[in-house]
């Protein structure tokens, strides 16, 4: 049997704008989803949702990568199990990560020799496959780990904060929020295009302050970031309280990570701070995940 498994990310800037061709930064962060494969006669999924074979209902991202590997191996069985840290559907790379560790599981059992740029190229053509449109961000920080600008792929330093996420629960459509935005941009270009290129600069300018270690400026940024997601209509009132509850108890900067309209937010926070910023985002309703930044991308375990 293999395990592998892949960690989830948040972003620290530039979702949404990203999709635009304007620079994202990205961070993978130490919560994972495990996979493990066995040889069988059959093919057999089992996850938290059931057992399937090949299916696209219940497992569409395994799926595709099963099938995508009959096309190059003589894959005809296996036994897939998979075990995920990662809240599903809310912005953290769920499905990037499950998709990464599949594809590195699958080349370890059948020696495919994928190198890791392969996995991120095969995992974003997957998510595309699935979902009909994605940026890469997702599956090439999940397979690289660490903080990454998108698109230059440009590693940056670990972030030494403490990481403090709030999950609202609330279901958000991806596809149906950057469809959203692309309406508001199509009906308003000379308004929303310099909020798009504004979050761009965003993360120009947070390179610098990331690698600097300026966590204070890091924050007023985030902040800036988060008043420019509200204003392209992907904030909702949850995610408001969480940012506001996370900033009023010391974080250096809260926003939302991911495509918004529900699903998560994230603060960074200094270490001292991260109980009091938990505490305070678990009071204004919100699931809460504490945890940190990583620079260990997919692996076989
Ligand atoms: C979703 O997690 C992030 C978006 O920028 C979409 C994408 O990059 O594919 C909203």
């Amino acid at each position: 049997m293999i395990i592998c498994s892949a960690p989830g990310k948040v972003y620290l800037f530039g979702e949404h704008a990203v999709v635009y061709g304007e620079p994202a930064i990205c961070c993978a962060v130490d919560i994972r989803t495990r996979v493990s494969v066995a040889p069988a006669d059959s093919i057999t999924i089992s996850s938290s949702l059931g057992t399937t074979g090949i299916d696209f209902e219940t497992h569409p991202y395994v799926s595709a990568v099963v099938e995508r590997f009959q096309d190059i191996s003589s894959l005809e069985g296996v036994s897939i199990s998979i075990e995920s840290e990662i809240p599903v559907g809310s912005g953290l790379g769920s499905s990037a990560a499950v998709t990464i560790a599949t594809i590195k599981a699958l080349d370890a059992l059948l020696g495919t020799d994928l190198e890791l740029d392969d996995v991120a190229r095969t995992g974003h053509e997957v998510e595309q496959r699935i979902q009909g449109a994605a940026s890469q961000t997702d599956t090439y920080v999940c397979t690289m780990g660490g903080v990454v600008m998108i698109p230059q792929r440009k590693g940056l330093d670990l972030i030494d904060c403490g990481i403090v996420i709030g999950n609202t629960n609330i279901f958000s459509s991806t596809k149906e929020l950057v469809a959203n935005v692309a309406e508001l941009n199509e009906s308003f270009p000379d308004v929303i295009g310099p909020v798009l290129s504004s979050i761009g600069k965003m993360s120009v300018t947070g390179e610098e302050l990331v690698n600097a270690k300026d966590y204070v400026s890091v924050g007023k940024l985030m902040n800036i970031n988060q008043g420019l997601l509200d204003a392209i209509g992907v904030g909702c009132s949850e995610l408001s309280s969480f940012t506001y509850a996370a900033r009023n108890s010391g974080a250096y900067g809260a926003k939302i990570t991911g495509a918004g309209g529900g699903g998560c937010m994230v603060a960074i926070a200094p270490h001292e701070r991260v109980d009091g910023v938990a505490a305070a985002i678990a009071i204004a309703g919100g699931e809460v995940v504490v945890t940190k930044a990583t620079d260990i991308g997919v692996r076989v375990e």
